[in-house]
């Protein structure tokens, strides 16, 4: 355990401890009030506007996180990371999801092998396939054109994938490409996520992709199964190489759950399970949906951003300023939890990224890492927790809108149309928060003494507001990979491993215990045995229950 000084004991960071006093004392109304602070603010790039001036920060506050980001050897970090070298420590790996991305030509190397041309390789097998599946080249056991697919798949065999298509299929651009056709995802064990799967779907004209790094994820295997029964019981057994596929870096399991290996679709362990929806986890799922030249755009849109975050002036740097910000709201302004409009994978990849409790070094950490995310798209969340965000706890915000509205509608006869009333809650949300209502505000409205004080909003409360020019393929990519590398960021500062996951590990291997006493007990009536005396009780309960 090599030892390495922790940040908090540097002179930036210490300086930034200093100057939280400085910025306490100053109301965002006040910020607010200085143009120039705000310009400087504002950052453009391809078509995007970041405004973070609603952030509780000064100029100076920038110096200092820049100084802080340079004692971290921020740049160093980055640069190993696009260069190839194995900064996920524990796990003796390569951290690469930009290769996923990179255009045919470029060079990336993972322990001096340039991995491009295997990533393309990849993805030209994808084009083909989907585009057989699509033009009913490929066909299922019986003849029939495979129209649907489901893709069995959890965390990050899912929720990338699942984030991509929520914003596509609404993108008249991708859906002119799935017509008649429909994509849905499979992650829970619950039964009822089962039903609720193949629910009007035929097995005659589904295709099943089984989403899996590992290919043994105790829930994703179980859920295979249930499909390959589902297949073969309507198709017998046979019919299962034509209507499943798979996606993993573990071709000897899924060969051995009986799929053919020239179904199945590679990627890499330099590719971590929540940074994978730019390899064959997404881009096959996505692709069989869309068509691969609108995956393609996706990904253009997240390598034009690796490229911004590996070259830009941390000054002009999306991810870099996002995640300076965001160390700055949780390790100095001590606010643990953010709001963001677009939470699908975004929660997975930063809570499991840099929810961790000791450096790289595996030294226990006297500060804490990571945010608590959470969100609702729109304005959904405005008519739920917002309350609380607005009167009750500091939750710094992230706001993401879009000029061009993906399904614009106009009403007959109204000026403002539907998607500028969801921007116009965009554009108030963050003045809202920042400036809140004074009592001299209410009281000039004439608001009863008695309401003066429930109806005082502090405000001072931060957000960041990032406006898209339009949400098409190549859009979602870029935000994608703004959010990627911002939570790389966050963890280069603190000092931690982003890219393993340790902590979910524990749960697993209790469930797996569990399993293995079910398994026991239902099969030879074995007693429940090496519980504590709650976990006992309550299984065996449900044991004696379920025998029903
Ligand atoms: O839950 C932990 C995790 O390992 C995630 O990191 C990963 O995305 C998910 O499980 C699924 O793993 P796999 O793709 O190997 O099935």
């Amino acid at each position: 355990m090599a030892s390495s000084p922790f940040i908090s004991e540097t002179e930036p960071w210490k300086d930034l401890r200093v100057h939280v006093d400085d910025i306490k004392k100053t109301h965002l109304r006040e910020l607010m009030s200085d143009a120039d602070r705000c310009q400087s603010m504002m950052v453009e790039f391809d078509g995007m506007l970041l405004d973070y001036s609603r952030q509780c920060a000064t100029l100076d506050t920038l110096k200092k996180l820049y100084n802080l980001a340079g004692v971290a050897h921020l740049k160093e970090k980055i640069n190993r990371m696009f260069n190839g070298e194995r900064i996920n420590t524990t796990e003796n790996r390569s951290v690469l999801h930009i290769a996923l991305r990179a255009p045919r030509d470029s060079v990336v190397n993972s322990d001096g092998k340039n991995v491009v041309p295997d990533v393309w390789q990849v993805l030209d097998k994808i084009k083909d396939f989907s585009e057989r599946v699509r033009s009913g080249v490929w066909i299922g056991a019986t003849g029939k054109v495979l129209k649907d697919v489901i893709a069995i798949g959890i965390g990050g065999s899912f929720l990338g994938p699942l984030f991509v298509h929520t914003a596509l299929q609404t993108d008249p651009e991708a859906t002119e490409f799935a017509s008649g056709r429909q994509l849905r995802f499979l992650a829970n064990v619950d039964p009822i996520d089962v039903a609720r799967n193949i629910a009007g779907l035929n097995p005659e004209t589904t295709l099943v992709v089984v989403v899996s790094k590992t290919f043994t994820t105790a829930e994703t295997m179980l859920n295979a199964r249930t499909l390959r029964e589902w297949i073969s019981a309507a198709l017998g057994p046979q019919a299962v190489s034509k209507h499943m596929v798979a996606v993993s870096t573990n071709l000897t399991l899924v060969e051995k759950f009986g799929i053919d290996p020239n179904n199945a679709f590679a990627f890499w362990d330099w590719v971590g399970g929540r940074y994978s929806v730019c390899s064959a986890v997404g881009v096959l799922p996505l692709s069989l949906q869309y068509g691969f030249d609108v995956v393609e755009k996706f990904l253009k849109g997240a390598s034009s951003i690796d490229q911004h975050f590996h070259s830009a002036p941390f000054e002009q740097n999306l991810p870099v300023l996002l995640g300076l910000l965001s160390v700055w709201n949780v390790s100095f302004l001590g606010y643990p939890a953010r709001l963001t409009t677009f939470k699908q994978n975004f929660i997975q990849v930063s809570m499991e990224s840099n929810g961790k409790g000791v450096s790289i070094d595996g030294v226990p950490l006297p500060y804490e890492t990571g945010e608590i995310d959470f969100g609702e798209p729109g304005t959904n969340g405005q008519h739920s927790f917002y309350q609380l965000i607005h009167q009750g706890r500091v939750i710094p915000c992230d706001f993401i809108g879009v000029v061009k509205s993906q399904q614009p509608v106009y009403l007959k006869g109204e000026v403002v149309s539907n998607h500028d009333e969801l921007m116009s809650n965009f554009f108030a949300q963050p003045d809202a928060l920042a400036y809140g209502k004074t009592p001299e505000q209410l009281l000039n409205e004439n608001v009863p003494h008695h309401l003066i004080t429930h109806k005082t909003f502090s405000g001072n409360r931060p957000s960041v507001s990032l406006l898209l020019p339009s949400l098409h393929a190549y859009n979602i990519g870029q935000l994608l990979a703004i959010y990627e590398h911002r939570v790389a960021v966050e963890g280069f500062i603190w000092g931690i491993n982003s890219f393993d996951q340790w902590g979910v590990e524990l749960g697993k291997s209790l469930a797996t215990r569990v399993r293995t006493q079910l398994n026991a007990s239902r099969k030879k009536g074995e007693p429940v045995e090496g519980f504590n005396f709650s976990t006992a009780t309550v299984l065996t309960r449900y044991l004696e229950a379920s025998a029903d």
